[in-house]
């Protein structure tokens, strides 16, 4: 199975920023993990991060045509903003599960509201890093 697994801004500045929310591990440790856990899973993945709204809009629509069978999202501070995202998952169609590190809903409430995760079939959230294992381990499951 592909897939592809988008981060969102400032999830590569994991491992210094505010350590005791996100932890002290790294983006470079992150992105390991997910190759790691998708390799257990049999899966061919794809890892994309960018800090521009924009830029993870193309890249959503690019999974379209590339031959992409399901997105991992980390959409970060745009999960609470950003109708660009939530559409570009409604328009390409492909099976999309939402991961948050922390407990979005244990925190601030604007955290509570998820535009991209009403285009999600699955979340996961607040498990760390394992968020990423479990959504992946899911959409392989769902694809039966
Ligand atoms: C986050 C939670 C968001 O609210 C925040 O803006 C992030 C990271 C998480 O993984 O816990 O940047 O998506």
């Amino acid at each position: 199975m592909k897939l592809l697994v988008v981060n969102g801004p400032n999830l590569n500045m994991l491992g210094i920023r505010e350590k005791h929310i996100y932890g002290d591990r790294d983006y470079d440790a992150l992105c390991r993990y997910i190759r790691e856990e998708a390799a257990k899973l049999g899966c061919e993945v794809e890892l994309f991060q960018s800090n521009h709204e924009g830029a993870i809009v193309d890249r959503i629509q690019q999974a379209y045509f590339d031959g992409t069978e399901g997105i991992v999202i980390n959409p970060a501070a745009y999960t609470h903003t950003s109708v660009a995202i939530l559409d570009a998952l409604k328009a390409v169609q492909l099976p999309a599960v939402e991961v948050h590190l922390s407990d979005v809903n244990a925190r601030e409430e604007f955290r509570r509201l998820s535009y991209a995760g009403m285009a999600c079939r699955a979340h996961f959230i607040g498990l760390g890093f394992e968020g990423y294992g479990r959504a992946m381990a899911w959409l392989v499951q769902a694809k039966g």
